[in-house]
């Protein structure tokens, strides 16, 4: 209780006191009768709405100058047909009106990566197609643009009831959700797809339009776009320029087509205008993209376990795994280039979770949601009907929750230790998966599937230094996976486990070596099936698997789906129970808006942090040769000679320029390559990240540590213009100066 206070108290203080420091008398009297008067949750910010139900009042009244309709109108142009979800992942937006299309470096990357070669390494150089037909096509990729959203609720649960069992129910809203989406009215071009919000309190319709000829225009050396790498990755301040362009291109009806020669750019209905006025703290912006996935209305029994299980297993799993890859990459410049982007995968997540950890105990997450649960069971038992059906809520949850830890435990360390960062256990994993196919009509499709996963991994492969990681991470298996999950036998994997396979390449299939012949190791399937049949890795992770499917994953996914239960119920009491507090659905893919303020911050130890970043921070964090921090020679020479083209900010003998910033809006994982929007919205960053301790939104939103961290548009246009030379891009583009 009494580091609750002061956690609290701290926090409060701190904040006053910047506060303070500018503001008027009058603000400053506001905010007190503000406090007084109790706010709690209601003023606690963040939010990720659906375009169709913005707070547009609230939105003015922050400082925003266009309407709701501005932004989302299924009848007119609005700024919404500028915006697509990019390969399904990330977000783009596109800033002109041939189709050019804007998004984050980290999301284009596979692209540029599969463009690149030896002597055109463009991850390392940058690319920049300086005409249209050197703009280069993606298979794969493509580019979705929302055209409306509806409400369609009362039809998908119609005829389901409160006392339904949920067997039923769900067979109920799979039958209306065939009916409502076969007699939808779209045009024959375009997609439809129903999801549940409010954990399946809610249901919508959106259709779309996807765009499947998406082709590359331009991206900066790796030294600009990944500057800092992971060493900066989930931090403040920043100094990246993470960005890329693309273009996308439509049949000569401007309607989407796959790619072709013939194929023009698209003409959107919407585009939008770049900003280069610059900002200052305290200016209103909005985030319009695709966030992934929340979870914001756990209960706090939820929050105690991801911060004494959940974070804690996989953070300690991958810290095994990051430590020896660092160190043999550390040693083997070879090593370094092939697990770069594996490294960078895996320490992106463990540093987010580190982050979420810390944040989520810095803001007293778990005692204000208890808070919060203390002052919901309070309004429950002063209604009957609401005491009868949701007085066991939060004690179902806390019984629920407590079941599920050891099979969480065993869940983790299945997914981390076998499943995501070993690659010869996830090999074993797919050949054990067929192995199960053999002599089903099945078997040849999933062996052409595994095959071409394969001829792509072992391209990358380092048998010693995964053999080094996967035994480590069995250690761990043996160790912290409760005993009654593990096989009968004890698991016997090793060094000569290793070496007496053929997944390794120690051991030949049909005569050949998988690693360096893949196609000729599948090509006789009884030869296959044999040796991997014989194989003493397929088979010890087989038996982890068999466990793991008898004594572990039944029993989890029912637990889940309780939860998934207890947590509609819970959804719908909050929002009858609380109707002073507006619930905006957990984030799922779907677009949304977030708004909120250009604003520094202070982390834990640390002063406070301005809200923009400019060159010269970047330039004094260059370090030559090394591989995060190399920056390339031209830019260092525009910065010393203060060459920023119309792109800089104040005048000539103190000008300097900007690079990234940072402000309060509600982002997650999806919403890298949004675009950051301005009171008239004209686009004036990129998102692409989150500071550290911030990335605890996902779960709980703190207003005081909670920012999103942007690209500066200025930076871009300064970028393409004065460092690339693609000034002819610009000419398409509409700056407001
Ligand atoms: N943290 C950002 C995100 O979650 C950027 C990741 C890419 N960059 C990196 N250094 N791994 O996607
Ligand atoms: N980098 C993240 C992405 O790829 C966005 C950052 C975040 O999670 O906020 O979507």
């Amino acid at each position: 209780m009494e580091t609750l206070f002061y956690l609290r108290f701290h926090d409060f203080y701190v904040v006053l006191e910047e506060m303070f420091k500018k503001m008027t008398r009058i603000k400053l009297f506001a905010l007190i009768a503000l406090f007084c008067s109790g706010i709690s949750f209601a003023q606690q910010g963040g939010g990720m709405w659906i375009p169709t139900e913005l707070n547009e009042a609230e939105m003015k009244q922050m400082g925003m100058r266009i309407s709701a309709q501005d932004i989302f109108n299924p009848n007119a142009p609005s700024i919404k047909d500028a915006i697509a979800h990019f390969g399904g992942g990330c977000t783009s937006e596109v800033i002109s009106a041939q189709g050019l299309l804007l998004t984050n470096h980290h999301c284009g990357y596979s692209q540029i990566q599969s463009h690149s070669s030896v002597e055109n390494d463009y991850l390392k150089n940058g690319f920049w197609a300086m005409n249209a037909s050197e703009e280069l096509p993606n298979k794969g990729l493509t580019a979705t643009f929302i055209i409306d959203i509806k409400d369609v609720t009362d039809k998908i649960l119609q005829g389901v009831t409160d006392d339904m069992d949920e067997e039923k129910r769900q067979e109920f809203v799979k039958s209306n959700i065939e009916i409502v989406s076969k007699n939808a009215v779209k045009e024959a071009h375009q997609d439809l797809f129903i999801r549940a919000f409010y954990k399946g309190n809610k249901y919508y319709q959106f259709i779309t339009e996807t765009f499947r000829d998406v082709r590359l225009v331009g991206a900066p050396p790796g030294g600009i776009g990944n500057f800092g790498m992971d060493t900066d990755n989930w931090s403040w301040p920043r100094h990246v320029g993470d960005f890329a362009l693309f273009r996308i291109y439509a049949d000569k009806n401007n309607k989407p087509a796959e790619y072709s020669p013939d194929n023009v750019p698209y003409t959107p209905k919407h585009f939008l205008p770049i900003s280069i006025k610059g900002i200052e703290e305290g200016d209103f912006t909005f985030v319009f993209g695709f966030p992934g996935t929340t979870d914001e209305y756990l209960p706090a029994t939820a929050l105690e376990q991801v911060l004494a299980t959940t974070n804690p297993n996989r953070i300690g799993i991958r810290d095994v795994a990051l430590r020896i890859l660092d160190s043999k990459m550390r040693q083997d410049n070879a090593t370094r280039i092939k697990y770069a982007s594996k490294y960078a995968r895996i320490s992106n997540a463990h540093k987010k979770w580190t982050g979420e950890s810390l944040g989520l105990t810095k803001s007293n997450a778990v005692g204000l949601r208890k808070d919060y649960e203390n002052e919901f069971t309070k309004r429950i038992n002063a209604n009957p009907e609401w005491k009868a059906e949701y007085g066991n809520l939060l004690k179902d949850f806390q019984e629920l929750y407590n079941a599920n830890d050891s099979y969480l435990i065993a869940e983790i360390y299945f997914d981390e230790a076998i499943y995501r960062n070993s690659e010869t256990f996830r090999v074993a994993l797919l050949m054990q998966n067929l192995l199960k196919a053999k002599n089903t009509p099945e078997f040849d499709g999933l062996k052409e599937r595994y095959r071409n996963h394969l001829r792509g991994l072992y391209k990358d492969y380092d048998a010693a230094l995964d053999q080094e990681v996967s035994l480590a991470l069995i250690d761990l298996y043996k160790k912290n996976v409760p005993a009654q999950f593990l096989p009968e036998n004890a698991i016997n994997i090793n060094a000569s486990t290793f070496r007496n396979s053929v997944l390794t390449g120690a051991q030949k299939i049909n005569g050949v070596s998988i690693l360096e012949d893949t196609d000729k190791a599948f090509e006789n399937n009884e030869a296959l099936v044999e040796a991997l049949e014989s194989d003493p890795l397929v088979q010890e992770i087989g038996l982890i698997l068999k466990a793991y499917e008898e004594k572990v994953s039944p029993k989890y996914t029912a637990i889940q789906n309780q939860l998934a239960q207890l947590q509609r119920t819970y959804m719908k009491a909050q929002l009858e129970v609380f109707p002073d507090r507006k619930f905006f659905p957990d984030a799922n893919s779907t677009l949304r808006v977030t708004y909120g303020k250009v604003d520094g911050y202070k982390p834990e130890d640390k002063p406070r942090y301005d809200a923009q970043t400019y060159l010269d921070g970047a330039v004094a964090k260059h370090i030559p040769g090394d591989y995060e921090f190399d920056m390339p020679e031209k830019l260092i020479e525009l910065e010393k000679n203060k060459d920023y083209g119309i792109y800089g900010e104040g005048k000539r003998k103190k000008a300097k320029m900007p690079v990234n910033f940072i402000a309060s809006n509600h982002t997650t994982g999806g919403n890298s390559g949004s675009p950051a929007l301005d009171r008239d919205g004209n686009l004036i960053g990129l998102n692409f990240d989150r500071v550290w301790e911030g990335t605890m939104s996902d779960l709980h939103y703190d207003p005081t540590i909670c920012r999103n961290i942007m690209v500066d548009a200025r930076y871009i246009l300064f970028i393409i213009d004065k460092f690339a030379g693609a000034g002819y891009l610009l000419e398409e583009m509409k700056i407001v100066k």
